[in-house]
């Protein structure tokens, strides 16, 4: 019988080289941490913005899609944190593994769950596939910065011990030892943050 579209050949299933190759793009993963009121969002927005703009897909998990809806569960004592940060590396592999651009911009205090995020994207399930690149980006501001610019009130809040268990102030953070990025966002612009970012993607070669 006559194939009606000959040249399409059917694999059993993709490699994630393969479905990078037809996507036109790789997938990997910008995990953002750094205390509330860092930059974090902020940067990651304009980064999003960024590469939407150069024509590649990214997509930004933050607070407001992942706090409200899958974690809307989750509050923040440690083991609550541990968990909404299991469950958003676990989105991340899946939106990388789909050959699109994962930003993530959570606290994420505790550096063992960033590592279990690191070693999750380190991990191949199918033969043959590439490790998913899993870049931090720790967003590095004094504590006394982060709370002068409290935009919403929590440092005050938990200062006054009206927040229990709240980061930087009466819960840990703990700041990465070998992020492959620094940003100081009260040194730099929003502008030469995302500059920063892209220069080390594209050196990476892993956008173009
Ligand atoms: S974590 O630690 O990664 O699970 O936190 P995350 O999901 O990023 O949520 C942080 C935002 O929640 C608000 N918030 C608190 N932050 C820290 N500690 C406590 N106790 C807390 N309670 C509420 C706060 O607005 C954080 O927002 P950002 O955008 O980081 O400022």
């Amino acid at each position: 019988t006559e194939q009606p579209q000959s040249n399409i050949t059917w694999h059993p299933s993709l490699t994630r080289q393969e479905r990078n190759q037809l996507r036109g793009q790789r997938g990997f993963t910008v995990w953002f941490t750094g205390l509330s009121a860092s930059g974090k969002s902020t940067v990651a927005t304009a980064l999003e913005q960024h590469l939407l703009h150069i024509g590649l897909a990214a997509y930004r998990l933050d607070g407001d899609n992942v706090r409200f809806g899958l974690n809307k569960d989750l509050g923040f004592s440690e083991k609550d944190r541990n968990e909404n940060i299991r469950r958003i590396a676990e989105v991340a592999k899946l939106f990388a593994d789909s050959s699109t651009i994962a930003l993530t911009s959570f606290i994420s205090p505790y550096r063992a769950d960033r590592q279990i995020a690191r070693d999750l994207h380190a991990k191949v399930s199918h033969p043959g596939d590439e490790p998913l690149p899993f870049i931090e980006v720790f967003v590095d501001v004094p504590l006394e910065v982060a709370e002068k610019r409290d935009p919403k009130g929590l440092y005050k809040k938990a200062r006054a011990g009206e927040i229990k268990d709240f980061t930087g102030i009466s819960a840990p953070y703990e700041a990465p030892e070998a992020p492959e990025i620094t940003i100081r966002t009260d040194l730099l612009s929003v502008e030469e943050c995302v500059r920063k970012i892209v220069d080390y993607l594209a050196e990476k070669g892993l956008i173009t």
